[in-house]
């Protein structure tokens, strides 16, 4: 694949850069919606676990995506570009009221996607070997023993203080920049430009073929996941 560094254009034709390739976007919106869609479905039981699995399903479809996606995606989508040290997370957090409003994520806000990623792939995961004990049990609940899937089970509730936890500080973070660093983040998470990025700052490839790309490597995820759940 050519350009493959995501190098491309530096800001097109005096428009802000863009930081959020389209895959990464949709990657983000479609999480959020099925994010909600499994907590209400778990609530409700009955039924609608049978949309509880299925959710479940699409969104370690997503999680899976994006594993994939930090290392064949947009420049800002790659763990390479996000993948900070100890030191560099602390000089951020002691510097942090005048560090530099560089595009993409930051060192602290990097733990917080790394840590949401690891915590919602697993409760993905683990779903597929829960049961509750009446009518439910995951797909691959039978291939283990009926202790496993409990125990397995156990995660998965305990899991989801942890989930509303690092979800409630990935707003809470959110709200404390567009207040406090008058940065709004949620606009680029939209439309994919950050105009508040530093003029210099590179632009990420989101072209017909990377997007192509994305497309292709969900369909065979998805095809994946499908032979493993059905
Ligand atoms: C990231 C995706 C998922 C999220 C956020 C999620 C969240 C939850 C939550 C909040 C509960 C309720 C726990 C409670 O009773 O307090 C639950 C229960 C359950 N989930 Fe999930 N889940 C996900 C994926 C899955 C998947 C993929 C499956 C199976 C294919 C699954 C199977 C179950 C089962 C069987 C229960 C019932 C456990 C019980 O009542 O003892 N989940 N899930
Ligand atoms: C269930 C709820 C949510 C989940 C699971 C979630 C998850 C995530 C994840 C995994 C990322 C990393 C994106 C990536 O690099 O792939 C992210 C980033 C982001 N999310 Fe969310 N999110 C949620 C809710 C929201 C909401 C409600 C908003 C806006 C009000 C929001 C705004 C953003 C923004 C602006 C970023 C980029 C942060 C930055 O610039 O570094 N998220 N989110």
């Amino acid at each position: 694949m050519t350009n493959m560094s995501n190098q491309a254009a530096s800001t097109t034709g005096g428009q802000a850069p863009v930081i959020w390739d389209l895959p990464t976007r949709l990657f983000h919106w479609i999480l959020v919606a099925l994010f909600i869609s499994s907590f209400l479905t778990a609530q409700a039981g009955g039924n609608w676990m049978e949309w509880h699995f299925r959710s479940g399903y699409a969104i370690l479809t997503l999680i899976a995506f994006r594993i994939v996606w930090g290392f064949a995606g947009g420049r800002y989508a790659r763990f390479r570009s996000f993948l900070f040290g100890p030191g560099r997370i602390l000089a951020y957090l002691r510097g942090a009221p005048d560090a530099p409003a560089g595009p993409g994520h930051n060192p602290v806000g990097a733990l917080s996607v790394f840590a949401m990623l690891l915590f919602i792939g697993a409760q993905a995961v683990l779903g597929l070997f829960a049961n509750d004990d009446i009518a439910s049990e995951g797909p691959l609940a039978a291939s283990v023993s009926k202790r496993t899937s409990d125990y397995l089970t156990g995660l998965h509730i305990a899991n989801e203080p942890i989930l509303i936890g690092l979800i409630g500080l990935h707003i809470v973070a959110i709200v404390w920049y567009r207040i406090f660093r008058r940065r709004n983040l949620v606009v680029p998470m939209i439309t994919g430009r950050d105009s508040q990025a530093p003029p210099d700052a590179i632009s990420s490839r989101d072209d017909a073929r990377l997007r192509l790309a994305a497309l292709a490597i969900v369909v065979i995820i998805a095809i994946g996941v499908w032979l493993l759940v059905r």
